[in-house]
């Protein structure tokens, strides 16, 4: 099998944007697809000052950032990828959606193109289902944020996906500098499952007055390692996000453990998404 040299990535957002960047990093050239031509003026600024920053600390040569950057291109229609090799769909977390995208990328794409989706959480068979045939090819490739930093790749096989599409998948993200991991196909997979239940204890432990969130989040830096206390980190992620996948694995699992905390609730209705609206747990100043 020839290796990867065009990937489509649709999806402007977060996710998108950093995985067309990984891509075009470690060689490969990436597609950039959105409809919103606002999202990918955005993606664009963001790898531009991404390159220039790692310039500026001298952990890339200008040469090297210039060649990343033109091997990006950025496009609103996904014809206009139909050279590519491979796909990532990263677009909404939302699964009538991607089964429309999917139809597209179906359509679109070469038959031995693996259709690969970023989901956090929804089920890679339930998405594979909308393309029939074709679902061996269909696979979960799972990327954190933010994608150009961290290291995994949480590999999702649906009932039908092939080993073919596996192994390749496998090769991709080390092709990508990832490390990639699998898991099978359940609500959350593994990262979500057992992240997000973690990110809701935390907010019953704010809720129940057991600690300030600021005094939850460094127990947990100080005393666990971790990078992010929970609750900055629900806010790195956005907290409908997290609500959201709460949810997914509330009905999938059918287990009340995994109902979302009534305070985790109530920010999210009162529009406290985290730092995409400049507020959620903590405040963060200009944009809500
Ligand atoms: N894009 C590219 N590079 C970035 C970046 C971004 N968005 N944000 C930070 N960086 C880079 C910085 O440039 C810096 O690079 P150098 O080391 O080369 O200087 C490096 O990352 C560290 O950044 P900072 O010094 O600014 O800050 P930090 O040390 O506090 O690290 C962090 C920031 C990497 C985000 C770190 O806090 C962290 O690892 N947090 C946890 C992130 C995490 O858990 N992500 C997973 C979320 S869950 C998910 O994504 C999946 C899901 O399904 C919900």
């Amino acid at each position: 099998m020839q290796s990867v040299k065009t990937i489509a990535v649709i999806g402007a957002g977060t996710m998108g944007s950093g995985i067309s960047l990984t891509a075009a990093q470690s060689g490969i050239a990436a597609v950039q697809i959105d409809v919103s031509q606002a999202a990918l003026d955005k993606a664009k600024a963001y790898h531009a000052k991404t390159v220039a920053r790692a310039v500026e600390k001298q952990k890339m040569t200008q040469a090297d950032a210039d060649a990343a950057l033109g091997r990006i291109t950025y496009v609103t229609a996904m014809a206009d990828a139909k050279h590519a090799d491979w796909v990532v769909e990263a677009a909404t977390e939302n699964v009538e959606l991607k089964k429309k995208i999917f139809r597209e990328m179906q359509a679109t794409f070469r038959s031995d193109v693996v259709l690969a989706t970023n989901t956090s959480s929804i089920s890679i068979t339930d998405i594979a289902s909308c393309v029939g045939a074709d679902a061996p090819r269909v696979i979960g490739m799972h990327f954190f944020n933010p994608v150009p930093i961290m290291k995994l790749v949480e590999v999702i096989k649906g009932i039908a996906t092939s080993e073919e599409t596996t192994t390749r998948t496998i090769d991709l993200a080390k092709a990508m500098g990832k490390t990639p991991v699998p898991a099978n196909d359940r609500a959350g997979f593994v990262s979500n499952r057992v992240l997000m239940p973690l990110i809701n204890e935390a907010f019953y432990a704010w809720m129940d007055g057991v600690a300030k969130p600021e005094d939850i989040d460094q127990i947990m830096l100080l005393g666990c390692n971790f990078p992010m206390g929970p609750l900055r980190l629900a806010d790195f992620i956005g907290l409908d996000v997290c609500h959201d996948i709460m949810m997914v694995l509330h009905r999938e699992l059918g287990n009340p453990k995994f109902f979302p905390c009534p305070l985790l609730r109530q920010l999210v209705q009162a529009g406290r998404l985290g730092d995409k609206t400049g507020r959620g747990v903590y405040e963060y100043g200009k944009k809500g």
